[in-house]
């Protein structure tokens, strides 16, 4: 196996994929900064921030000889006998100077600055910048120009071109490009052709420094205020892995998480700012109870059991299974139903499409099916039905009267349910209806339930490439709303709280089609086509 010896560590290379200087230090631990560099784009090798000292070893004496001059980490693919210094004084005097020659020109509104907190400037300035500032000019005008979905701060950007080079090569829509020469380039769009394609919103992210501004969270919190949880993009069937930045149960801020297996390292704006709905003040927050023409409010206290004692006395029981339920959530529902009524049908609640699939350049898709779990609540639904009934065919099946009573879990963002398709409901004995907003289906319901919304849940998705992920809740739903798992759970007659990644153990064990999942789940997913191969 070839090897790199990097600040005298020796690293052997991994076969695969040629590795550039960064990722050949990542492999040893030791960090390059670098500003235009990075992994999803092509390299510029134009901000010098990564410049290190590259040598030779001799095969037959392993003499080393270096080169004279100092190298851009980025731009050299390592290989077999060479040598990198990345902690030389030579190289520590030239990250100063570029540090120098950035702050020259920027100007030093940290205090107001959205990036202030994970910008690389102001980091890498504490780590390799130097003290003293030697000149006192001070050129900056702190002007803004709205390039359209974005506003850039023009005097922060540092010329990376990452912003650029993703608009060229990643989202294919070209609308950003470089002005001007030397000190007096600027990132700009050509007039009448701003900013505007569905994945704009990763220049933000991709931005080193906070000259991207997103409008969304511009102002909005500080950075070192938020926490970070593990998510997944629940606005489509692509299944995005995602960071979700909150205060006080409150999303600020969602962005993508890196999983090569997935989304790479970028999410569309759908995704990005699919979270006010988890915060409308129209979401259902109490549980309510049909008692006659008016309605009453009930505890969450007993009622599990109470739900169970009316659906036994029911009759024929369907559940309508929502794609926005868990894999857990949809084996518990489904296990609780049928252990009522063997004979219960279970329906996978209505998949909403939206236009068609959309592929950007490099890979990146925006599913037209835009939910995050019907491949799940599918496999769930197979094992326990052996046939996967679709909303559409429970409808005639009440027309007859052949079901006496139903459970329908929601969770759609969106009014997902018409007048007239909810009065086909109206004539069960017993009409259970879980959701997050008031729809025309809970006007006709016995029981109203609130549910939880997508960072509020425990739970894995597998998306439309089989691939299963599971997360953790980020927010604590809003009093009075309940996740569905945990009711489910109380329903069972299961002990203690509702474990997510204990009932994906008993799903792996009953479903061959999750038998994957019986390990630990990695951060970027399993693959459970092997199980459809097998
Ligand atoms: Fe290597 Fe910019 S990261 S030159």
């Amino acid at each position: 196996m070839p090897t790199v010896l990097i600040d005298n560590r020796e690293i052997e290379i991994p076969a695969g994929r040629p590795l550039n200087g960064i990722e050949a230090a990542r492999l040893a631990g030791i960090q390059i900064p670098h500003y235009c560099w990075h992994p999803g784009l092509s390299v510029a090798g134009s901000c010098r921030m990564c410049l290190v000292e590259v040598g030779a070893r001799d095969a037959k004496t392993g003499k080393i000889s270096m080169q004279s001059k100092l190298t851009p980490a980025c731009n050299i693919v390592v290989g077999d006998r060479m040598v990198l210094v990345t902690n030389s004084e030579k190289v520590a005097r030239a990250r100063a100077m570029v540090e120098e020659d950035l702050l020259l020109r920027h100007p030093i509104d940290c205090p107001i600055c959205d990036k202030a907190g994970e910008c690389k400037l102001q980091d890498y300035h504490f780590r390799y910048g130097q003290g003293d500032r030697r000149a006192d000019i001070r050129p900056f005008s702190s002007s803004r120009r709205d390039l359209g979905d974005i506003t850039l701060f023009v005097d922060r950007c540092v010329m990376c071109s990452r912003c650029v080079r993703f608009t060229a090569e990643i989202s294919g829509t070209r609308e950003l490009m470089v002005t001007g020469r030397g000190a007096g380039e600027e990132i700009n769009v050509f007039a009448g052709y701003p900013l505007h394609n569905k994945l704009s919103g990763n220049v933000v992210d991709l931005c080193p420094v906070g000259a991207m501004g997103d409008k969304e969270f511009l102002y909005r919190q500080r950075v070192w205020f938020m926490r970070q949880h593990a998510g997944i993009c629940t606005g489509c069937a692509t299944g995005c892995s995602t960071w979700i930045d909150e205060n006080q149960d409150r999303i600020y801020r969602i962005r993508p998480r890196e999983n090569p297996s997935v989304n790479q390292w970028w999410i569309c704006n759908d995704g990005r700012y699919d979270y006010p709905h988890v915060h409308n003040p129209d979401r259902l927050t109490q549980p309510r109870r049909r008692d006659g023409q008016s309605w009453c409010n009930v505890d969450w206290t007993g009622l599990a059991g109470q739900l169970r004692q009316v659906l036994q006395q029911a009759g024929r029981l369907a559940a309508v299974v929502s794609p926005f339920l868990t894999v857990e959530e949809a084996y518990l529902l489904c296990k609780f139903i049928r252990g009522i009524d063997r004979q219960a049908l279970l329906v996978l609640g209505p998949v909403p499409e939206v236009g068609e699939d959309e592929q950007f350049p490099k890979g990146f898709t925006i599913c037209a099916e835009k939910c995050p779990n019907r491949r799940g609540v599918e496999a769930v639904i197979a094992h326990f039905a052996h046939r996967v009934m679709p909303f559409d065919e429970l409808l005639p099946v009440l027309d007859r009267g052949e079901v006496q009573a139903a459970w329908l879990s929601g969770g759609y963002r969106r009014e997902w349910i018409d007048a007239a398709t909810a009065e086909r409901f109206a004539r069960l004995k017993l009409l259970v209806v879980q959701d997050l907003f008031p729809s025309p289906l809970c006007e006709r319901a016995h029981y109203v339930l609130p549910g939880a919304a997508f960072a509020e849940r425990n739970g894995s998705y597998v998306n439309r490439g089989d691939r299963l992920q599971s997360v953790a809740w980020a927010i604590r739903p809003p009093a009075g709303v309940r996740s569905e798992g945990s009711l489910y759970w109380e329903m069972l007659g299961g002990s203690g709280l509702f474990n997510a990644a204990s009932v994906l153990q008993e799903v792996a064990r009953e479903v061959p089609y999750f038998s994957a999942a019986t390990g630990p789940i990695p951060a970027n997913g399993l693959d459970l086509k092997v199980n459809l191969l097998a």
